[in-house]
């Protein structure tokens, strides 16, 4: 089946190369607007966005997000975050108080922070543009708060950057949708998928020169797709001092 909503959706790559083209700030805030049409927990609509810019702080953001060129590059960039503290705000109104120590809490305004950003990426690419999400604004969680000014109970999930593409992306294969789909009960029996799908990413040439380094080297390896790829990406621990932030930006996690 397709439509063209579903065809928007099959055409999606992540835009790592940009025009220098600003984006006029109207296409931003439809942007927005149609990533606050998303479903919400509650109707609470616990997230907020930041967007950014200002070329020297779009620098800045560039640096803590692990020099990605293009966070440089990209004209804007959104910074997609959990946030309780509007509901502090509420509750204040109400002379009550908001219970929001718990992982459940936390869980709410990411996953809603995370909705809104996918319906905003599908406008955004809709309109023409490319974006790339940046989960690389955790790698210095405390600097970009101190940045975008986000006060407590507020925490960038991720970043997003939009652009006017440079060159189409490319559409990436995905796992075969039989290792996705389960019908009724979970099926762990995914090994044939997950093999076809790793002589797939192989013949993209995807990981020519994409190696993830191990040990401080470079790996040379023919034999290198997604499973390689993946499994040496999730075999270290990553960015192991969040909950510490979290816990400084008053998401207790209880
Ligand atoms: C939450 C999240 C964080 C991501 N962080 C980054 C990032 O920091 N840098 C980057 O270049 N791509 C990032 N990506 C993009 C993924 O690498 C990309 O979606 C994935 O490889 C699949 O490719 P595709 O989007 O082109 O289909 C991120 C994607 C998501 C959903």
């Amino acid at each position: 089946m397709n439509n063209q909503t579903i065809e928007t959706i099959r055409a999606h790559g992540s835009c790592r190369r940009y025009r220098d083209d600003p984006v006029p700030d109207e296409y931003i805030e439809t942007i927005v607007d149609a990533g606050q049409r998303s479903s919400t927990s509650s109707n609470l609509q616990a997230y907020s966005v930041v967007a950014v810019t200002d070329a020297t702080r779009r620098k800045t953001l560039g640096s803590l997000c692990g020099e990605q060129e293009h966070v440089f590059t990209a004209p804007v960039f959104l910074a997609w975050c959990a946030d309780l503290s509007r509901l502090d705000a509420v509750c204040a109104t109400q002379g009550m108080e908001q219970s929001s120590s718990y992982v459940e809490n936390f869980l709410v305004a990411a996953m809603d922070a995370a909705i809104a950003a996918q319906n905003a990426a599908i406008a955004a690419e809709s309109l023409g543009l490319g974006i790339c999400y940046i989960g690389a604004i955790r790698n210095n969680p405390r600097e970009v708060i101190t940045l975008l000014g986000l006060p407590r109970l507020v925490f960038p999930v991720t970043g997003m950057t939009i652009g006017w593409p440079l060159t189409k992306p490319r559409v990436r294969p995905r796992i075969g949708r039989k290792a996705i789909l389960h019908r009724e009960t979970y099926d762990s029996d995914q090994d044939e998928e997950l093999f076809a799908y790793d002589r797939i990413m192989q013949d993209t040439g995807i990981y020519s020169g994409r190696q993830i380094l191990s040990s401080g080297q470079a790996v040379q390896d023919d034999g290198y797709g997604w499973l390689k790829h993946s499994a040496r990406r999730v075999a270290e621990p990553t960015r192991a001092f969040l909950r510490d932030v979290l816990k400084e930006q008053g998401f207790l996690l209880q």
